[in-house]
């Protein structure tokens, strides 16, 4: 049976650095240039109309002829495929029915000779290597994960796309910056050889991707909230001495006075994608005041807000932040809809009659008797059939995954006094001592899942 009219696979397998593979030919390009070129003769109708599926592969053996795809049902396997290969393959063969001879690799005897060989010498490795102790592949590249981001993040805190611009060298790029050239030229080779910049002669470029997210006056701009990143690197930096004493220890980098604006901002850049998932998730009947503990940016309030024009929303955050709300609530157009509480949810009282109370991204900065006593103090305040909605990563029973809330829970203890992630089981006890009835789980897309409960 065949689902499609032809079914291509691109091998994308990566490998050490300096061993030929299709990833280091360049097959990304390659997949990408498919995937847009298949698109198009779909969408627009020009022959194709969905009848492609295009599907990654792993190594087939012929490494040293990569990037290497084969076309099924016919089996037609081509070789040494550049993005510049694409258009003819998709409108000749894919769309037309006639192979591409040029790329056609049809000595079946020397790619099965080639694929055995690779198989064998492959298999050889593996055993020498194991038999040396030598330390895998994938323990050696976690152990070294943090070179690639510890670049990126020190080129975001130079700001070095942004000083990049339209293409200057690095001597230029290092008086703009404020760093010596010599050094600011290791680094910006770099990031050459992470795909974050390109090199002509002694001119650098910005990517796409970077003029795109981390250059400054860019629409999609994501630096200052990456900057939030970036401080906790140095929080992160301290997780020895954190484990072993049970609790954050300070760093000579806490006193940074644009930590709360950068926090604020790398809490907005998840929460505004996160927040119409909410909404779409709780709906807005019945809602027409909503509390909002710990609101950061206020975009949870502002997507309520705008979902429907009876929503009053008031978020409760602390005095340093609430200035910084107000400059997203305002810049939003909500503001009418929208009032700013300064104050502490750990004291302060909640007040009463709420449809809604929220905690998006605040359970994890506390204690297991803090969340039993905001839980309690919540229930008080929700008017009947109110509900309280947890957002947060949530951890299985054991606690072992998903792998991001398990690691979360860590960037809480090098941050917080008592912070971690949670598991399901323990929200749902803490609800049901709250009161709270009906209490179950909603699954959004992405990492953070909420659970909720009900006031009879
Ligand atoms: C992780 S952020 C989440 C922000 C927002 N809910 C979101 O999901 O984007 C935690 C927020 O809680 C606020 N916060 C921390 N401790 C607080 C407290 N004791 N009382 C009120 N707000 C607090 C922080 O200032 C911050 O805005
Ligand atoms: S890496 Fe693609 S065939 Fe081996």
């Amino acid at each position: 049976m065949e689902p499609f009219r032809f079914h291509l696979f691109v091998c994308t397998q990566q490998k050490p650095e300096g061993v030929p593979s299709c990833a280091a030919s360049g097959s990304f390009a390659v997949l990408g240039a498919l995937d847009r070129e298949i698109q198009a003769h779909s969408v627009n109708n020009r022959g194709l109309n969905n009848n492609v599926q295009l599907t990654t592969c792993g190594c087939m053996g012929l490494c040293d002829e990569g990037p290497v795809m084969v076309v099924y049902p016919a089996g037609v396997w081509y070789r040494r495929v550049q993005p510049s290969d694409v258009s003819e393959i998709v409108s000749t063969h894919l769309r037309d029915g006639k192979p591409v001879d040029r790329l056609i690799w049809n000595d079946a005897a020397a790619m099965k000779a080639m694929a055995v060989e690779h198989g064998e010498k492959y298999r050889e490795a593996m055993a020498a290597r194991e038999k040396a102790g030598v330390l895998p592949d994938r323990l050696d590249q976690m152990i070294r994960g943090y070179m690639p981001s510890r670049c990126l993040l020190t080129a975001l805190e130079l700001d070095i796309f942004t000083a990049v611009g339209d293409g200057a060298n690095a001597e230029q790029i290092g008086k703009k910056i404020h760093a010596n050239a010599r050094a600011a030229g290791m680094l910006l080779n770099a990031l050459v050889s992470l795909g974050l910049l390109s090199k002509s002669g002694d001119n650098y470029q910005n990517t796409p991707e970077s003029a795109r997210f981390f250059v400054q006056g860019s629409k999609d701009n994501h630096r200052n909230g990456l900057l939030h990143t970036a401080n906790i690197w140095h929080r992160w930096s301290t997780l020895t001495d954190a484990v072993r004493s049970g609790t954050r220890v300070p760093t000579s980098r806490d006193d940074n006075p644009e930590w709360t604006r950068n926090f604020i901002a790398g809490m907005q850049r998840h929460a505004k994608d996160r927040a119409p998932l909410l909404v779409k998730a709780i709906g807005t009947a019945g809602i027409r005041r909503i509390l909002d503990l710990g609101g950061g940016s206020g975009a949870y309030s502002i997507a309520f807000a705008k979902a429907s024009p009876n929503v009053r929303c008031e978020i409760l955050d602390i005095p340093e932040v609430v200035p910084l709300t107000n400059e997203y609530v305002s810049q939003a157009g909500v503001s009418a809809q929208v009032s700013l509480r300064a104050g502490d949810m750990l004291q302060d009282d909640f007040g009463s009659g709420y449809d809604l109370i929220m905690l998006n991204a605040i359970c994890h900065m506390f204690s297991e008797e803090q969340n039993r006593d905001i839980f309690r103090r919540a229930h008080q305040a929700l008017a009947p059939n109110g509900r309280l909605v947890v957002q947060d990563f949530i951890l299985n029973e054991d606690k072992t995954a998903p792998q991001h809330a398990a690691l979360f829970s860590l960037n809480m203890h090098v941050s917080t006094e008592e912070g971690a992630s949670y598991s399901e089981p323990e929200y749902n006890d803490w609800m049901k001592a709250a009161g709270l009835t009906e209490v179950c789980r909603i699954n959004l897309p992405g990492p953070s899942s909420l659970i909720v409960g009900l006031v009879k």
